[in-house]
Parts: C-alpha cells; sequence; structure tokens
C-alpha cells in the first residue's frame, strides 16, 4: 500500500455507565446514570467523535447478564436500534454495530445491516462476534452454548450468506416505471438458494441493494478460529494491545494469515482498541490515569468478573489463598477462552494464588497512551509506523474521566470532554508534519477485497454472481470508504 493510502483509522468506542472493570463510572456527576439507555448521551459522543474526525463509533454487545456484569452491560440500548438513531444526527461517521453469529440468523442481520446502509448514506459496518458468553444460550431456546469449532464454522457462514443476500439486487433492479407500470425488474433481481452445513437461506432480501452494496465487515476474536476468520472475512479487525510487542506480533499475525489466504494484507485494517488519558500536561494525564484506575479498584467485583471468560465460572467458591483453581479452564470452551487460557498461564507462570491473580489482572498500571495531546499522538503514530496498529478503536471514557478526575483530582480537569478533539487534531498534524498525507476522512481511500466466493469453500453466489451490471458504487463508510465487489471476482477494487 502506498504511504498515501495507509492512513491512521480512530474508532470511538461507547461504554456509558461503564463497561469491564468500571463499575463505578457511573458514580461520576457528569455521566448521566441512564448513559447507556440515553439516545442523547450517544448523539453527543457520537457528534463530538464526528467534530474530531472520528472515522466510526462502534457499538459493543452482549446477550447475557448477571448481576455481577458491568453496569452497561446490565442496561444498553440495542446496537442496530441506537445506531439508527445516530444515522440521522451525523453525516460521515461509520457506524458500526456488533452483532453475534450464534444468536441471529443471516436474513435478519443483513436486512438490518443494508437498511441502516440506506438510512444512513452508506456508512454501516457490522462487528462479527461469535459470543462468549454461554449464558445466552438458554435466552435463545438453546440448551448449550456452541463449542468453539462450531461457532465459528457457523459465524463464516453466516458472514457469506449475508453478503449473498446483500447480492440480491442489482443497483437498477427498481426502475419503479410509471409509465410502463414497472417497479421490479426481476431478471436484476438474484435468488440465494443457499444450502450450508449451519444455514439453508433462499432469498432474496426483501430490501434493495444498499449505497454500499457490502456494508464493512469487522471482526474480533483472538483464537486461533477467531484470528482465522477475522483474516477470512474482516475489513477491519478490532482487537487489544497490552504493548508495542503484543501489538506488532498481533498486526504480523493477522495480515500474514490473510496473505496466506490470497488477500492482500494492506486491505485490513488492525484496530486495537486503547485506554487512552490525555491531560494537560503528560504528569498531569498519569494522575488522571491512576485517579480513575483507583476509583475502579474493588477486589469483590473484580472476583465475581474473573468468572466470564470462564463462562461465568463462580470463584467466589474457592480459598482466595490457594493456587489459581486451573481446573476452572474447562469450562471456557464455551466462554472466552482465550481470554481465560492467558489469565490461566500468567497465574501458573508467576504462581499465584487467586487472590493475586484478581489482584494482578485489576490493580492500577500505567497504560502506553497516557499524557498531553502531543504526546499520546506520538505514541500513536510510533505504533503506526512499527506496524502495531493501523487505527484505534478509543474508549469514549475520556468524556466519562472528566468527572471523576474532578473528583479525585478537583477542577483543573474540567476540560477532559474535549481533549479527545485535541488529541484527533494532534493526531493530524503528526501526520501531515511527518508528509504521511494524512488525508481527512472524505478524500479518504480504502481498498476492498472482494475473493468472498473463492475463500468460503463452497461458492456461495454460484446462482446469483451478484451485482451484475450495477455501475461502480462509490461508498463512504466513514474512512473505510469503499468500492465495492461488482461481480464474483477476484478481482481488487479500488476507490478513487
Ligand atoms: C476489541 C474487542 C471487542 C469485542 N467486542 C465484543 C462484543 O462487543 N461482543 C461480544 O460478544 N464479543 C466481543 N468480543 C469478543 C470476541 O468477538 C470473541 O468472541 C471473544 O474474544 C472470544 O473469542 P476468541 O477466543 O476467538 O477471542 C470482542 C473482542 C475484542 C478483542
Amino acid at each position: 500500500m502506498t504511504a498515501r493510502a495507509r492512513q491512521l483509522k480512530l474508532g470511538a468506542v461507547t461504554m456509558g455507565a461503564g463497561g469491564p472493570g468500571q463499575h463505578y463510572l457511573w458514580l461520576d456527576p457528569e455521566i448521566p446514570g441512564d448513559a447507556s439507555v440515553n439516545v442523547d448521551w450517544y448523539i453527543e459522543q457520537a457528534r463530538l467523535a464526528e467534530a474530531a474526525k472520528f472515522d466510526l463509533i462502534f457499538i459493543v454487545d452482549s446477550q447475557f447478564i448477571t448481576p455481577d456484569s458491568p453496569p452497561h452491560y446490565l442496561n444498553r440500548l440495542e446496537p442496530m436500534t441506537l445506531l439508527s438513531a445516530l444515522a440521522v444526527t451525523t453525516r460521515h461517521l461509520g457506524l458500526v454495530a456488533t452483532m453475534t453469529t450464534s444468536y441471529n440468523d443471516p436474513f435478519n442481520v443483513a436486512r438490518r445491516l443494508a437498511s441502516l446502509d440506506l438510512i444512513s448514506g452508506g456508512r454501516s459496518g457490522w462487528n462479527v462476534v461469535t459470543s462468549g458468553d454461554a449464558g445466552a444460550a438458554a435466552n435463545f431456546s438453546r440448551e448449550e452454548h456452541f463449542d468453539y469449532d462450531t461457532r465459528y464454522a457457523r459465524g463464516l457462514e453466516f458472514v457469506r450468506v449475508a453478503q449473498g443476500l446483500w447480492d440480491s439486487y442489482e443497483q437498477d433492479a427498481f426502475p419503479r416505471d410509471r409509465s410502463r407500470r414497472t417497479f421490479l425488474d426481476p431478471t436484476r433481481q438474484h435468488q440465494l438458494n443457499h444450502q450450508g452445513e449451519h444455514f439453508q437461506v433462499a432469498g432474496p432480501l426483501n430490501v434493495s441493494r444498499s449505497p454500499q452494496g457490502q456494508p464493512v465487515i469487522f471482526q474480533a476474536g483472538d483464537s486461533e478460529q477467531g484470528r482465522d476468520l477475522g483474516a477470512t472475512i474482516g475489513e477491519g479487525i478490532f482487537t487489544h494491545a497490552a504493548s508495542l510487542e503484543q501489538g506488532r506480533a498481533f498486526y504480523a499475525d493477522i495480515k500474514s494469515r490473510a496473505a496466506a489466504k490470497g488477500r492482500d494484507p494492506d486491505h485490513i485494517v488492525v484496530m486495537p482498541g486503547l485506554r487512552v488519558y490525555v491531560g494537560d500536561t503528560d504528569a498531569d494525564a498519569r494522575e488522571i490515569e491512576r485517579g480513575l484506575q483507583l476509583a475502579a479498584q474493588d477486589f469483590d467485583k473484580a472476583l465475581a468478573e474473573l468468572g466470564r471468560p470462564f463462562a461465568w465460572h463462580d470463584f467466589r467458591q474457592y480459598d482466595l489463598d490457594a493456587p489459581f483453581p486451573q481446573q476452572a479452564l474447562k469450562y471456557a470452551e464455551r466462554g472466552f477462552r482465550t481470554n481465560a487460557e492467558n489469565i490461566a498461564r500468567l497465574a501458573r507462570d508467576r504462581d499465584l494464588t487467586l487472590r493475586q491473580t484478581v489482584e494482578s489482572i485489576s490493580s492500577p498500571r500505567p497504560t502506553p497512551f497516557a499524557g498531553a495531546p502531543a504526546t499520546v499522538a506520538d505514541q500513536i503514530t510510533r505504533w503506526f509506523d512499527a506496524r502495531a496498529l493501523d487505527g484505534i478503536g478509543k474508549s469514549v471514557s475520556v468524556a466519562a474521566a472528566r468527572a471523576i478526575g474532578q473528583q479525585f483530582g478537583g477542577q483543573r480537569h474540567h476540560a477532559l470532554a474535549h481533549r479527545w478533539i485535541e488529541l484527533a487534531a494532534s493526531v493530524q498534524q503528526r501526520f501531515e508534519r511527518d508528509q504521511r498525507h494524512f488525508v481527512p476522512r472524505q478524500h479518504d481511500e480504502f481498498h476492498a477485497v472482494a475473493e468472498r466466493a473463492a475463500l468460503v469453500g463452497r461458492n456461495l453466489h454460484s446462482d446469483i454472481s451478484a451485482p451484475r451490471g450495477c455501475s461502480t458504487p462509490m461508498v463512504r463508510c466513514a474512512g473505510l470508504n469503499t468500492a465495492r465487489a461488482t461481480a464474483n471476482t477476484s478481482s481488487r477494487v479500488t476507490l478513487s
């Protein structure tokens, strides 16, 4: 990819009243207690992100809670319903919804995303997850959550079917010709007739081809199967990166997996979710960071939340001062296994008790992205240059940080809510300064590949080869501007 084409992407991640490890964010008097279900709060966040030239807003989601779930999880808006509201209150921001392939049907999801794409003028994106909350099964009339192999195989087939359904119509399928009384040109409507292992879907979809044709696909998964799925279908990859080295290793792994599948690695945008703390000065930011981390401290909550990756196994039943109970790993096959394995490995390698494991995971520690806006921008640029990331998913908790900062550090943190605008500006300046041609979103380029039929193993598109004869769509998804496949080929399509 040319230097011009490789541009940093900025994603805003919303956690309302507080996500994992943020059980007390809602105490902040400046955060509405109902932030996670307050559409006005979301609209404000989205507009703030748009003003700061963020590329997209990313809505996380899950289908199962316990009383120990964090506040945002206990009571939050359904992503697609929420994004429909944000679609009409923003103009450029990409709108990315998390939707699970384990507890949905491809027809419903494809229809919703195509609708959001129409409502937003081509800004919809889908974070494909398979769900790690085993308890969700009981909310969807299933006895048991899928194991890893099943859920990722189902996930891949799910995405392929959705993509096939999005090709139900060519762009000119609806002539709406009054003089000829012709609403639909049936030759430009295509059945899918998919018969697969997990899904049998006839199609066509009951919504016309959307502005993007194919909404942008994101994926987040760290297991072998998860990385493979991301390398196969992901245009954006969400991940976590605790250090530059870890970020580089993940980045290299995803890109090489994609290359091995015949994709151009530069067509995949890797975006780790970062906790960013911005202050007036570096020291100020570190103080804010520590204040926030200390405010979140609660051993009992951390002990309960430790259960989530292990399918909400209850660790409160164990002796806190005995070695970490490695046998709990067996529950993780239907949970967040990779995360559980990492925790168990940490405990084993360091010979930790259960108490020490909880403390080790939840204790305050300096993060790489705390500082004055210029410092953080430099750091992001360093990671970008080192190919540890192509973009960042930034928690919108900085606005929330303001109030906690005030609570713990006094009035001088007053301007925090708007520092991420400064940060975004600083990042952009870095890119201009280094003549790396940071290009504002509206002039951005992003390449998409159209190899999906070749990768699926069976040709889902054999009888649709869609969208035949449609003009090349010029699509903007807030920085992930994508010219979509216009035929069932392995050719790469580039937007100018
Ligand atoms: C940055 C990031 C964001 C994620 N967001 C969600 C989410 O919103 N909902 C969800 O069910 N899983 C989410 N996941 C979990 C993954 O999609 C995946 O199911 C989980 O990590 C377990 O699979 P793995 O072992 O392959 O990682 C997220 C993971 C990452 C790394």
